[in-house]
């Protein structure tokens, strides 16, 4: 890891400067790009870690360098303008923008399909509320899989926000604060009623669909219902591979979403399938009840038809869905921008079925994840 490795040497050219480390990996460090990250009292503030440095006080691309000098543990470049420069190497290596660093720093998420159920990433309740270690562990495992179940959570009402607060504040929404995901008289959603959803993410009507979502299980003695789970990162791979031109299209064309009930009017348009820009996937929108009619060019329409029905095809294989009866306690808790849930139709009169739910912001999530890591 970068900090047992040491910088051999340290070779400039007139834009930049090559550190080649102990175990032979190259740095190339631009030298406007030191003289911004300069971590002096005056460049970067010493309590709040934020950047005071005005990069337009230089007055070409390129500050001027003097010296270069490479000691034990640092990095000291000397500026023609007269200030001074000390990187730490441990420093240097973590933020190496070289190929393989950056490679290496992708999340790189575990993809599943309905076989996940033999090996569920699950965790109990009182590990994830008593200490750190289990909250880490937790997080990792929702990071990596997009789902978690948390066993044995009380079945108390709230207590599911209790569990989201470990991580941070709640994100509310249309729906408020927290929710009951129970059949009711006059439903504003199909959620509360008793009839089958397909897989799909929650309000792709916000310009920031929601993060994590969290589903406790308070009662359950109905028959069917069972929630089901398919890895959204999971079906666009195989889309990609199986019909690259839908992909495509499904990360090019905006499609428009919109929930309205007597309060609210929530309107957005997003690609079903969106990416950074090395290609990793970020969010999965596909939701069929609050897609809007379509707003594309008439040459548009019949191929996004087409593509959509592909991964709708794909979505709804059976070995893609991850099929779970909840029973009460069970506290399902997942990344809404990546895995698509939905349910199974139950029978309200056969018994209650009463899930609660609420969610926080996945950067919420990541967060809390950096600061754990660094504590342990
Ligand atoms: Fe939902």
């Amino acid at each position: 890891m970068a900090s047992a490795c040491s910088v051999k040497s340290a070779e400039t050219a007139a834009d930049s400067v090559d550190l080649v480390w102990s175990d032979g990996h190259h740095s190339q460090f631009h030298f406007i790009w030191l003289r911004d990250n300069c971590p002096c009292p005056n460049c970067l503030h010493p309590q709040t870690k934020e950047r005071t440095f005005d990069v337009m006080t230089i007055a070409a691309d390129q500050p001027d360098l003097n010296a270069l000098d490479l000691q034990k543990e640092q990095l000291v470049i000397s500026w023609k303008d007269g200030h001074v420069s000390e990187f730490r190497t441990d420093w240097l290596r973590l933020n190496c923008y070289s190929k393989s660093a950056r490679e290496a720093r992708r999340e790189k998420p575990i993809l599943w399909a309905a076989t996940v159920k033999t090996a569920l990433p699950e965790i109990e309740y009182e590990a994830v509320m008593k200490n750190d270690s289990g909250l880490l562990a937790w997080l990792d495992l929702l990071v990596d899989y997009g789902f978690v179940l948390v066993r044995n959570t009380p079945t108390v009402q709230g207590e599911v926000t209790r569990v989201a607060n470990r991580i941070a504040y709640l994100r509310e929404t249309n729906f408020g604060r927290d929710f009951d995901v129970i059949s009711k008289p006059n439903p504003n959603n199909v959620a509360y009623t008793a009839l089958k959803l397909e897989s799909h993410s929650d309000l792709p009507n916000w310009e920031l669909p929601p993060g994590t979502q969290f589903l406790h299980c308070l009662e359950f003695d109905a028959e069917g219902g069972e929630s089901t789970l398919v890895d959204g990162f999971g079906a666009a791979r195989q889309l990609e591979k199986e019909d690259p031109a839908a992909y495509e299209i499904l990360a090019k064309l905006h499609i428009p979403f919109r929930f309205h009930d007597q309060d609210w009017d929530v309107q957005w348009s997003a690609p079903t399938i969106a990416r950074d820009q090395l290609g990793d996937l970020q969010e999965i929108r596909f939701h069929a009840a609050l897609t809007a009619p379509l707003d594309l060019d008439f040459d548009d329409v019949l191929p996004f038809y087409r593509a959509y029905r592909v991964f709708t095809e794909i979505i709804r294989r059976s070995d893609n869905i991850l099929a779970l009866k909840l029973q009460p306690g069970d506290l399902l808790v997942f990344n809404n921008r990546r895995a698509l849930h939905g349910r199974a139709a139950f029978n309200p009169e056969s018994g209650p079925r009463h899930l609660q739910g609420c969610y926080v912001d996945n950067d919420s999530v990541l967060s809390k994840r950096r600061t754990l890591r660094g504590k342990t």
